[in-house]
């Protein structure tokens, strides 16, 4: 199968999901921060990593002009953000906004969880977390996922679980086994 990983990563959360999966999938992965200009061309799958910045998937531009420019490939995407697992009613709405139905439908998307990691962040993310963080302390007092977000950020973690790739290596693996029709009056001929 032609398949390959790309992935945008700011503090390596996404990029360390993007080379397990590779691994297991017997393929490259390519970083869009190192080649923006990454095309597609010539791959059946590809599969793309993106860390949740604001709600907003990193890479997203990147998937819309590729899909676009590659009807025929199919396209499976990962989402990385600090959000807990478990909070999917967060996790499905921020997918859904970001790859919308119909637009989007035929492509799978995943979530996994990242991590945060302060030190590691540009300086125009860095003061947007300042931001974010005197945000979220009006908001602790009341809302215990705020409390929870805040704790965690602060305190920086790492939430990877190389466990979590498994449906999205499913995913790949099912769209490699699928031939595309051929073009009528280019397939095999039919016995009478
Ligand atoms: C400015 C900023 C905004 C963020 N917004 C979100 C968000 O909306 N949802 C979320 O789950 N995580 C959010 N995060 C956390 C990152 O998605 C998380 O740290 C991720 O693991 C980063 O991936 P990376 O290490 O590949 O860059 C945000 C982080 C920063 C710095």
């Amino acid at each position: 199968m032609n398949t390959v990983v790309v992935y945008s990563s700011q503090t390596g959360f996404t990029k360390k999901y993007a080379e397990w999966i590779a691994e297991e999938l017997g393929c490259e992965a390519v970083s869009l921060n190192d080649e923006p200009r990454f095309d597609a061309e010539g791959f059946d799958v590809v599969v793309l990593g993106g860390w949740f910045h604001a709600g907003g998937l990193m890479g997203k531009k990147w998937l819309v002009r590729q899909r676009a420019a590659h009807p025929n490939t199919r396209f499976v995407v990962f989402a990385v953000g600090a959000t807990p697992t478990e909070w999917t009613d967060m996790v499905d709405e921020a997918l859904t906004r970001e790859l919308p139905s119909p637009d989007f439908d035929d492509v799978e998307r995943f979530y996994l969880r990242g991590g945060f990691a302060y030190e590691r962040l540009s300086t125009p993310n860095k003061l947007a977390m300042k931001l974010f963080f005197k945000m979220q302390e009006k908001n602790a007092a009341t809302d215990p996922r705020a409390a929870e977000m805040l704790s965690g950020m602060r305190g920086g973690f790492d939430g990877t679980d190389r466990a979590s790739i498994a449906p999205v290596i499913a995913s790949a693996r099912s769209h490699a086994c699928v031939t595309p029709p051929a073009p009528s009056g280019v397939g095999p001929s039919r016995s009478s």
